[in-house]
C-alpha cells in the first residue's frame, strides 16, 4: 500500500496580477490535506479511482478522456513509465474545503501524483508534481498562472512569478492567519475571465494596477523577511483595496474583511480568485480567538487558524 498527501494553500498576496507576469506570494495551509491511497488488486482487474468524499467511483478504462482525476492518473502513469492500465485500487480522500481558494483541486491531484510515482518506485521531485499537475489545471481552470500547482507541491511559502522556478523567501518572525471561508464557491475561472475581459477594455489602467499591486507584493516580501508585522497588515490592506478595484471582491467578502478588522486584526484581504471563497486575516496571540469569534459571527463557515514560517 501507497499513500501520499498534499497541503491545501491560500495566496497571501497577488493574486490575479499574477496571472499578468506579477509576483505573488503563496502559504501552505497545512492543517488540512488530501490524501491519496493505492493498494494493489487482483490481476486483471483493472484500475478503480475512488473519490470517497463525493461518492464517485470510476473505473480507469472506462473514465472519459477529460476525465479529471483519469486525466491526473494517465499523466502520473505516463511520467512513471506505466503503458497499461495497473491492477490497482486508488482512494481519494480530503478534507480541503472545496472550491473555496484553497487549492482543493490541485491537493488532491498532487496526492494522486505523489502516490503514483511512489507506489511506481518513482522519485516524485517537486518540480515534477508541479509540472504534471499544471497540466491539469490548465484543462480546467482556463489560464492559471501556476501559483497553486507550485505552493502545493513544494510546500513550503513562495515568492511565485509565472515561468519562472519559485524561490523560498525568509520569514523574519513567524505569524498567524485567520482564514475564514464564506461559504460562497470561488469561481475562479470567472473571475479570472471578468478580470481578463476588463483589461481587454482598458489595458493601460489594468496594467498599471497590476503594477501596484506588484508593489505591494515587494514591501510585503519585505515586511515578512523584517518580521514586521504591522507593515504586513497595513499591505494587506492596501491589497484588498486593489482587489476591489479589479472588481473581484463582493459585499459578503467586504463584511468579513470589515469584522476581522474590527476585531483587531493588523489587516485583511480576500484571498485567491475572489467573489467568493476565503478571507484572510492577519491576528496574534491576542487577537485570534476575537478575530475568529467575529468572522464566524460575520458569517463564515469555518475558520482555520494557521501559523506561517515555523520550522
Ligand atoms: O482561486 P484560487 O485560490 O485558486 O486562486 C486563483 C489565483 C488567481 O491569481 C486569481 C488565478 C491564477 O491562476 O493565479
Amino acid at each position: 500500500m501507497t499513500s501520499a498527501t498534499a497541503p491545501g494553500k491560500i495566496i497571501l498576496f497577488g493574486e490575479h496580477a499574477v496571472v499578468y507576469g506579477r509576483p505573488a506570494i503563496a502559504v501552505p495551509v497545512v492543517q488540512v490535506r488530501a490524501t491519496a491511497t493505492i493498494t494493489d488488486a487482483p490481476p486483471a482487474s483493472g484500475c478503480l479511482l475512488i473519490a470517497q468524499d463525493i461518492g464517485e467511483e470510476v473505473r480507469l478504462a472506462d473514465a472519459a478522456v477529460n476525465h479529471p482525476l483519469a486525466l491526473v492518473l494517465r499523466l502520473a502513469l505516463a511520467a512513471a513509465g506505466i503503458s497499461h492500465e495497473p491492477d490497482w485500487r486508488v482512494v481519494l480522500t480530503s478534507d480541503i474545503p472545496i472550491a473555496s481558494g484553497l487549492g482543493s483541486g490541485a491537493a488532491i491531484s498532487a496526492a494522486l501524483v505523489r502516490a503514483t510515482l511512489n507506489h511506481a518506485r518513482q522519485p516524485a521531485p517537486p518540480e515534477t508534481v508541479s509540472r504534471l499537475v499544471f497540466r491539469s489545471e490548465e484543462l480546467f481552470h482556463g489560464t492559471p498562472s501556476g501559483i497553486d500547482n507550485t505552493v502545493i507541491a513544494y510546500e513550503r511559502p513562495l515568492w511565485f512569478v509565472k515561468g519562472q522556478p519559485p524561490q523560498s523567501f525568509a520569514v523574519g518572525q513567524p505569524f498567524t492567519l485567520a482564514i475564514a471561508d464564506s461559504g460562497i464557491p470561488s469561481p475562479t475561472k470567472e473571475s479570472v475571465g471578468a478580470v481578463r475581459a476588463a483589461w481587454q477594455a482598458d489595458p493601460a489602467a489594468y496594467e498599471s494596477l497590476f503594477d501596484r499591486i506588484a508593489d505591494i507584493v515587494h514591501g510585503a516580501r519585505r515586511a515578512i523577511a523584517d518580521g514586521n508585522l504591522a507593515a504586513l497588515g497595513a499591505l494587506m490592506n492596501a491589497n484588498q483595496q486593489r482587489l476591489q478595484e479589479l472588481g473581484v471582491s463582493s459585499p459578503a467578502l467586504e463584511k468579513l474583511i470589515a469584522a476581522a478588522r474590527r476585531a483587531g486584526a493588523a489587516g485583511a484581504k480576500l484571498s485567491g480568485g475572489g467573489l467568493g471563497g476565503n478571507v484572510i486575516a492577519l491576528v496574534d496571540g491576542e487577537t485570534a480567538e476575537r478575530v475568529q469569534t467575529d468572522l464566524l459571527a460575520a458569517g463564515a463557515k469555518r475558520v482555520i487558524v494557521t501559523r506561517i514560517g515555523d520550522v
